[in-house]
């Protein structure tokens, strides 16, 4: 990244923090967990024993492999795979692996908003699949879309895995499948990582495991306003909160403050005021059905053609096809 994307990043964050700071409610877009540490934090939370969603779409990779390439429906020209949010790739390689053992000509194009995830994975490909053909590349959600078009003039097939678009609300979801659909080729495919609704203990579990780990995760935005911005958040004057809605199928973060308190937030010269209890909400992971998935793709012209879940039917991954 050149010093001028770094500047956009740095005044996106802080022109992101003023608005949602001064909101009320008060709220902080889950994007911005992510930096070094906070890449590590969700490492740390795919491993956890609560955080049921990585391994359920591993298991549905193991299980349904075969039949999850067949989907892709591909001719002789081979195909370009494409992951956005990419992340350390683990999941991928199943696939990658019976692509590669099977001689199919596949170029995979992992994408993802965190430079060290793609160089990372980059590197680790190299040594771990050294015939694959990669070609990684940095970028955020929704601005990646514009470049996707221009990849190759072979059929693709976009992956979003992790319930990634379980972070965006419906009407933001609908917007990022329209932008996708409209880069796509009449061939091309998608295939789309849903976490399911379950019991709700499940999954207040998962995002409050019993470590701090997702705590630590979610308090990371705070540190980073610190870091970057010249804040004086005192972590421990917060506390994280999960809820989960059964009926909506939402669960939600929050960092709740537990005092009365003022913060300084020097590079954006703006003092926040908490009364004691207030919130503010980081992050939505929403939880799906199969009518609900049915109408998110209708709602971006998309219609289903397969989808895969694992034994416990916790997650469900779905082959999306443009609409005639
Ligand atoms: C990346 N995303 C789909 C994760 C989720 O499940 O919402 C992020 C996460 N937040 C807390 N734990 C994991």
């Amino acid at each position: 990244m050149n010093s001028k994307d770094q500047n956009v990043l740095v005044c996106t964050f802080g022109k992101e923090v003023h608005e949602g700071l001064t909101s009320f409610p008060k709220y902080l877009s889950s994007k911005f967990f992510y930096d070094e540490v906070g890449d590590k934090l969700f490492q740390q939370i795919m491993d956890l024993p609560e955080y049921y969603l990585t391994n359920a779409e591993y298991d549905i990779f193991q299980l349904h492999k075969t039949n999850i390439i067949q989907s892709f429906d591909f001719n002789k020209n081979g195909f370009d795979l494409v992951e956005l949010g990419a992340g350390d790739g683990k999941k991928t390689k199943v696939i990658l692996n019976e692509l590669l053992d099977q001689k199919y000509p596949v170029i995979y194009h992992p994408i993802d908003i965190s430079e060290n995830a793609i160089n990372g994975l980059v590197k680790n490909l190299a040594l771990e699949l050294p015939d694959l053909n990669v070609k990684g590349q940095i970028g955020e959600y929704f601005e990646v879309l514009d470049r996707l078009q221009h990849i190759s003039d072979r059929k693709k097939v976009i992956m979003v895995l992790g319930s990634n678009i379980g972070n965006l609300l419906h009407p933001r979801a609908i917007q990022f499948l329209k932008k996708l659909n409209g880069v796509m080729h009449p061939d091309d495919l998608v295939f789309i990582g849903f976490d399911q609704k379950k019991h709700p203990q499940k999954v207040l579990d998962a995002y409050n495991d019993q470590s701090g780990v997702t705590a630590a995760f979610n308090k990371n935005v705070l540190t980073r306003i610190n870091k970057e911005l010249g804040g004086n958040f005192n972590l421990d004057a917060f506390i994280h909160w999960e809820v989960y809605d059964p009926e909506s199928g939402t669960a939600k973060s929050y960092l709740v403050s537990t005092k009365k308190q003022t913060v300084d937030i020097d590079c954006l010269s703006l003092q926040v005021h908490f009364e004691a209890w207030e919130s503010v909400h980081t992050e939505i992971s929403q939880k799906y059905d199969d009518d609900t998935v049915k109408w998110l793709a209708e709602e971006s012209g998309f219609e289903i053609t397969g989808s895969f879940t694992d034994d416990n039917k916790y997650y469900k991954n779905y082959v999306f096809k443009k609409s005639e």
